[in-house]
């Protein structure tokens, strides 16, 4: 089992398949961005090989992030790589689902268990101008995909920014009262690469359950009031499906986190919010045991941060989101 220093049972790794993306949203990556050589990401089986090695070590839960997963050559395989490892009790992952209206059925024909869409406005012009090309209807048709192929219950993201998308969450809160789904909206992180926006134009959890509560009444409490993953969950009277919030910047859940990140690079990320990494690959490819590695592994979960520092004003800049995975 690995263990921090706080006694925090570590066993939920969110691995990144590449840093690339086909969209650039707002609040996430500069128009510009450049991305990492794919010589310097894992490889396929240096994908597998980690994933064994964090399994052994008593990770049971795994999801799947980016950049946007769905991009990489062969997820499909690194799928069914990672769903058949001994130990490993769920495969899930983060997509902006661009490309699930085709790999939703074969993703979920390879063990993957659940998608969380992402999502932040149901208005296409809106939804262009936040992630800088994408089109609506495509995430859309992609949503429909992956309910269809029992990736369920579906579960939405939405990241709320000022000036963008802030009067449209009333109407993705409403795609629950009639549906099984669960929309999440999360409170906007600052990393590098958008920093400006991401510091100046978070509305807080606060803010956007009073516009969901001035339109539909009190929301009231699901999952007996704890914790579904890192969402706060409630629903709208009478609705089909639930809202979550996820207030990493105003309610920190860091005390109950249970994850490791590994980047798409082959960096075990600690910390979303907090530079330490300890590197994997170049040991790694260096030919590194595999006893050196659970090594790593283990002092690395050892000395995970307890929490991040946004409150003190400490931004982590050596990495943009896309890199770390969400
Ligand atoms: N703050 C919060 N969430 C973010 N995401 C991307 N950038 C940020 C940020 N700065 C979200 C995406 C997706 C998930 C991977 O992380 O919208 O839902
Ligand atoms: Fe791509 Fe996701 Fe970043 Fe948007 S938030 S640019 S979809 S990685």
């Amino acid at each position: 089992m690995a263990i921090d220093r706080f006694g925090r049972n570590i066993h939920y790794l969110r691995i990144s398949l590449t840093d690339h993306c086909n969209l650039r949203c707002v609040y996430c990556m500069a128009e510009d961005m450049t991305f990492q050589p794919n010589a310097d990401l894992m490889q396929d089986n240096e994908i597998l090989l980690l994933a064994h090695l964090f399994a052994s070590l008593g990770f049971d839960k795994v999801r799947l992030t980016g950049g946007e997963p769905t991009v990489r050559a062969n997820v499909v395989e690194i799928v069914r790589g990672i769903a058949s490892t001994p130990g490993i009790r769920s495969v899930s992952m983060t997509t902006n689902g661009l490309l699930l209206k085709k790999l939703a059925q074969p993703l979920a024909d390879a063990g993957l268990q659940r998608v969380n869409v992402s999502i932040d406005t149901l208005n296409p012009e809106k939804f262009k101008r936040l992630t800088r090309w994408g089109k609506l209807e495509d995430v859309w048709a992609g949503i429909l995909a992956a309910e269809k192929a029992g990736l369920a219950p579906v579960k939405l993201n939405a990241v709320a920014v000022k000036g963008y998308n802030e009067d449209d969450l009333v109407d993705l809160a409403a795609l629950t009262v009639d549906r099984p789904w669960q929309m999440r909206f999360i409170e906007m992180m600052p990393f590098a690469g958008a920093t400006d926006v991401q510091v100046n134009q978070v509305v807080t959890m606060a803010q956007i359950k009073q516009n969901i509560e001035s339109e539909f009444g009190p929301l009231e409490v699901s999952n007996n009031g704890e914790l579904d993953g890192e969402a706060q969950v409630f629903h709208i009277p009478g609705a089909k499906g639930d809202i979550g919030f996820i207030s990493s910047v105003t309610q920190p859940f860091c005390s109950s986190c249970t994850r490791a990140r590994l980047t798409a690079d082959g960096r075990l990320r600690l910390c979303l919010l907090r530079e330490k990494e300890v590197d994997l690959l170049t040991p790694l490819r260096a030919g590194a045991t595999l006893e050196e590695l659970r090594r790593l592994i283990l002092d690395g979960v050892w000395g995970k941060p307890w929490g991040h520092g946004l409150a003190d004003g400490l931004i982590p800049l050596n990495r943009v989101m896309s890199e770390i995975g969400g």
